[in-house]
């Protein structure tokens, strides 16, 4: 699979990972010690086709799910529509796009922000850490300099140094860097899973 693949082929991607469990990233996010609700709102960039935000809705959150495709917007109303919980709004944007985010209580965004251009990618990182709460969490990966895709103009990789600039004045929780080769389509990871707090 290449970056290009996975740009038009996001609907193939839902398929394969529907039956998946939910990201034991998030999980663990949620653990009790780490997470106070706040304001009781949470977003889930690039929510694909809504495993977590579904998991986030049933545990009572009201979660606003963002991504630039309709195809994903469609499968996580459709989700919604079968559970119960928290409150949903979706919207189809891309990243480039969305501007101010809502003050949240937690921020979620699951093997999606690579894909933020890199001219953008300062200016969102900074929009998603002013959205934050004081406490407020932010889970998510970043893809490393050593990925299969990275080179790609549209994409975003981070060094080990850049990863911890990100961090700069945020609590980290878990800053785990894993590579190795896997995925749908096999291909070489570098990731960096990330779990910190606004103070
Ligand atoms: C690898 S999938 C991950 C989906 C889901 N979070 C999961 O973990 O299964 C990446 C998602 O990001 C979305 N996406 C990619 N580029 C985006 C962009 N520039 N703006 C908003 N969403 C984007 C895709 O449509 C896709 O649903």
């Amino acid at each position: 699979m290449s970056a290009r693949d996975a740009e038009s082929g996001w609907e193939a991607f839902y398929r394969a990972n529907q039956d998946r469990a939910v990201s034991p990233l998030l999980r663990r996010a949620l653990g009790p010690e780490l997470l106070p609700r706040g304001n009781g709102h949470a977003i889930d960039l690039g929510c694909g086709a809504g495993i977590e935000t579904s998991l986030l809705l049933n545990a009572h959150w009201n979660v606003l799910a963002i991504d630039k495709e309709p195809h994903a917007i469609r499968r996580v109303d459709a989700l919604a529509a079968k559970g119960s919980g928290g409150n949903l709004v979706t919207v189809v944007s891309c990243f480039e796009d969305l501007g101010e985010l809502p003050s949240s209580a937690l921020i979620h965004a699951g093997l999606s922000l690579p894909f933020c251009a890199p001219a953008s990618f300062p200016s969102f990182w900074a929009s998603i850490v002013a959205a934050l709460e004081p406490g407020g969490v932010f889970v998510g990966h970043l893809f490393g300099d050593r990925h299969d895709w990275a080179g790609h103009p549209e994409m975003s990789f981070h060094r080990r140094e850049d990863v911890d600039a990100l961090c700069n004045g945020l609590e980290v929780e878990l800053l785990r860097e894993i590579e190795g080769d896997g995925g749908h389509v096999p291909h070489h990871w570098h990731r960096f899973d990330l779990i910190v707090r606004k103070r």
